[in-house]
């Protein structure tokens, strides 16, 4: 989704009303509302939370099962795991559920020609529940608002389901633990479909440093830096009831840190070997949000509720350091215009490597390595993953490609009897890293100790087989209707 802040307002016709440009100079006044004392101080009690595990999800495999029956929950995100899954050979779609007719129609259509005829759950926005109450389905896509993820999950896994939900999969600490005490406790999966894992670089890069081309890896970087400001207060056909303007109108801190976090803290082995020990946030004001929603107002009362919230700052900036002394910097920056970055940066004592900007860069010593030494590098680390199913994937699309990665990856592994590539300890430490950040905003950038969801067994997890040594048998047998963007 591009941004294009000039014809959003020319669109919204303020552009000649005299507000754009009205905040240029930085108000070194301003409120920052830092949400309720016992709000922060729930945070607090619960990153120091310690418990015995019910039982080590890392590394732990259901049973094989032949055919895996789905159900989708939210069919905006959730179209494109659903339009993956019904490629694949051993899958069978039982159900849909979404609030708005059109979204079903939407996925009806992408499934056609599947022989799929699932069961609809549209009628009210309880009706998931009566989709995970049923006893023919394995496992539930979860994409809808940020705050119904975990409801959703632990809902699901006590009727005895796996999950597989958007990112972030918890919005606060409770909901984290809560994630992981139901999926010991249930035995079933709970992976966070964390996409930016898949890409092919980040896959390159995670399997040269397994192989030691990094050397020691000392710190690495992520971000999510995407201007999403108009796509935030689109009215119609923007985000269901404008769910993400409102999470980004009530909470300070690094809301999305996912997709930064998943591919680097998979190259460091974090809750494998090494675990997240304390984390610092430092925040921007808000230079955009705030006065988008008053020049909107101006024009429609639809955003006068917008208006004067507590907006998270522009640009808020992480740093963790690792029980074992290393760091990583993570970044969230969704209204300012850049261009699109994740960074994906990783720093070793013998190398480094460097995404964005395009084109991704690999350097040996102090110097980048010529493009004939790339290629050379990106021959004999290309994992197996994408050598087995690379190409179809760039053919289904689907953010490049990595989206059908993933999902054929995750069917393998559950048809195949193996671990998934996330387990329920990602998802909660990953997610954590926003409500973290809400706090140490909140205390003046003070550090916050990250919770150990592991229950210190990342002393003993074994690295996960994330690029596929077994498996990779998934036959796609269906090619896709319209390729992903
Ligand atoms: N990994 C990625 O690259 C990526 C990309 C986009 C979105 N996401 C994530 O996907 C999730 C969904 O985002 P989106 O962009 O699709 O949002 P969206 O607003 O477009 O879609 C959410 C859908 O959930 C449905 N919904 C709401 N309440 C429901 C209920 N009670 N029962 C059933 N359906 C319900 C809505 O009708 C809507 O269709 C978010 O967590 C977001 O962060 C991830």
């Amino acid at each position: 989704m591009k941004s294009n802040r000039r014809n959003f307002l020319k669109l919204s016709g303020l552009a000649g009303v005299g507000l754009v440009g009205a905040n240029i100079l930085p108000s070194c006044i301003q409120t920052i509302e830092k949400g309720t004392v016992s709000y922060l101080d729930n945070i607090r009690k619960l990153s120091i939370k310690q418990r015995d595990q019910i039982f080590n999800m890392s590394g732990y495999a259901a049973p094989k099962m032949d055919i895996v029956r789905t159900g989708h929950i939210g069919l905006g995100r959730g179209l494109t795991h659903l339009t993956g899954v019904s490629l694949l050979e051993g899958v069978e779609i039982k159900a849909l559920c979404d609030l708005i007719p059109e979204k079903i129609e939407k996925a009806k259509e992408r499934i056609a020609g599947s022989g799929f005829s699932p069961d609809i759950y549209s009628d009210d926005a309880e009706g998931w529940r009566k989709m995970c109450d049923r006893d023919d389905i394995d496992l539930i896509y979860i994409a809808t608002p940020w705050n119904m993820h975990t409801s959703m999950a632990v809902y699901a896994m006590e009727h005895g389901k796996h999950v597989c939900i958007e990112v972030p999969a918890a919005t606060s600490l409770e909901e984290c633990w809560q994630l992981v005490e139901t999926s010991e406790k249930t035995r079933k999966h709970c992976m966070m479909m964390e996409n930016c894992c898949y890409d092919f670089f980040e896959l390159l890069t995670l399997n040269m440093a397994r192989q030691g081309f990094f050397g020691e890896i000392v710190h690495c970087e992520g971000a999510y830096n995407h201007n999403l400001l108009e796509h935030n207060f689109r009215k119609t056909g923007g985000y269901w009831e404008m769910w993400r303007l409102k999470e980004n109108a009530k909470r300070n801190g690094n809301l999305y840190p996912t997709h930064g976090l998943g591919p680097v803290c998979q190259v460091m082995g974090i809750n494998r070997g090494d675990k997240m020990d304390f984390m610092v946030s430092v925040t921007s004001k808000d230079f955009q949000m705030n006065m988008t929603a008053k020049e909107l107002a101006a024009e429609d009362e639809f955003y006068k509720e917008f208006v004067d919230k507590p907006y998270r700052g522009n640009i808020t900036t992480s740093t963790i350091r690792t029980t074992c002394g290393r760091t990583i910097m993570v970044q969230h920056d969704v209204t300012s215009p850049n261009v699109y970055s994740r960074i994906h940066k990783i720093s070793g004592t013998k190398g480094a490597a460097m995404k964005y900007p395009l084109p991704a860069k690999i350097s040996i010593g102090d110097k980048w390595v010529s493009d004939d030494q790339y290629k050379a590098i990106e021959e004999e680390y290309t994992p197996e993953i994408i050598r087995r199913v690379g190409e179809m994937a760039k053919q289904v699309g689907g953010h490049g490609g990595m989206d059908f990665l993933m999902n054929w990856r995750t069917i393998d592994c559950l048809r195949n009897g193996l671990p998934l590539d996330q387990d329920v300890y990602d998802a909660a430490l990953w997610s954590s890293i926003a409500p973290l950040s809400e706090w140490s905003v909140a205390n003046n950038s003070n550090s916050i100790q990250v919770p150990d969801f592991t229950g210190n067994s990342w002393k003993t997890n074994k690295p996960l087989d994330l690029l596929m040594e077994k498996g990779g048998n998934t036959k796609v047998v269906r090619s896709a209707p319209q390729k992903e963007s």
